[in-house]
């Protein structure tokens, strides 16, 4: 495959992860767009300065005029929308942000035919389905960042409480990118010990719950969303594909039957390689979280459902 990586929404999130890639020197050339004048301009320059102290790093920057310009990528990563503010939930962006990500799919189509899509607006797990049902593409060519994000914060959760282990943790997070993620923390280990085993159930209980408000306790202090870790976890995937590394991260992809259920995108564990979702991979849920779970699809139903009584797909 090619290193080419579009950026569609230059903002804090897509800037950040162009910033982000560009210090790893992974991709040959980024392009940013965004919809607000001078946005991606601006900061394909600044990155592309910042460029002269990243060794080895031969990534070009440029900024895209039209989104006719974001063309023939295999990669485009779209960060659009409008952001989360204040105490402004996930569901509130709904209808803004799903006009803006059916026009911007449409544009990847026209483009970018051959490329995979990162998912990165929210909610993240419908505006996943949106592009899905536009594109009509195989499914392992869309792909939602979510836990990769998500399970950034429940390793950050488990070193706060520990002390130690930072870069050794593991990381669990399923089901949808909001207020019903499921963190598995008893999953995990603390490099080759099982986490259960240093953590109390107390431990775990608050873990859980500080990483299901880990983008909102951000909010609170920065009075808009968090873009360093969710920038980190977009170059993460960009670079598990690019490199075909074959590695394991939930994201947010369509299932067909895996864990019983059909036509809807919500966070599981996948592998991440070249063809984008090289593979779902199905864990057994014990009946508590099978049931998290099913309340963590029916809530994104619920999104698509607005959408549909919308005639949003019509
Ligand atoms: N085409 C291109 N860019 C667009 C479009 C569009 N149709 N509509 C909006 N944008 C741009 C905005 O101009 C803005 O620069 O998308 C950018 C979004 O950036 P920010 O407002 O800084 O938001 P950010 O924090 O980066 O979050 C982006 O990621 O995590 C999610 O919830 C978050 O959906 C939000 C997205």
């Amino acid at each position: 495959m090619g290193r080419k990586v579009g950026i569609i929404g230059a903002g804090a999130v897509g800037a950040t992860a162009a910033y982000s890639l560009s210090m790893m020197g992974t991709c040959k050339e980024i392009i940013l767009y965004d919809i607000a004048e001078g946005v991606a301009k601006g900061k394909a320059i600044d990155i592309g300065q910042s460029n002269y102290y990243t060794s080895c790093s031969g990534t070009t920057i440029t900024d895209a005029k039209t989104p006719a310009d974001v063309k023939d990528c295999d990669i485009v990563v779209v960060t659009a929308g409008v952001p989360r503010k204040g105490d402004m939930t996930r569901a509130d962006l709904l209808m803004i942000n799903a006009k803006i990500i059916k026009s911007v799919t449409q544009d990847i189509m026209k483009y970018s035919p051959n490329a995979i899509i990162i998912c990165v607006s929210n909610p993240l797990d419908v505006m996943s389905y949106i592009m899905h049902k536009i594109t009509g593409w195989e499914s392992n060519r869309i792909i939602g960042m979510s836990g990769a994000l998500d399970g950034s914060r429940m390793a950050y959760q488990i070193y706060k409480k520990l002390g130690y282990g930072a870069g050794q943790t593991g990381s669990l997070v399923i089901g949808d990118h909001g207020e019903n993620m499921i963190p598995l923390p008893e999953q995990v280990k603390v490099g080759a010990v099982p986490a259960t085993a240093v953590l109390s159930k107390k431990d775990i209980e608050d873990i859980i719950e500080r990483t299901k408000n880990g983008g909102a306790e951000i909010v609170k202090h920065l009075g808009t969303s968090g873009y360093y870790a969710p920038a980190r976890a977009i170059a993460f995937m960009v670079e598990a594909i690019l490199n075909d590394s074959h590695i394991m991260v939930s994201s947010s992809v369509l299932l067909n039957g895996e864990y019983g259920y059909s036509n809807v995108s919500v966070g599981v564990p996948v592998i991440l390689g070249q063809n984008g979702i090289e593979k779902i991979v199905e864990i057994s849920l014990d009946r508590e979280t099978s049931a998290k779970f099913k309340k963590s699809v029916e809530s994104i139903n619920d999104g698509i459902n607005i959408l549909k009584k919308n005639n949003f797909f019509d």
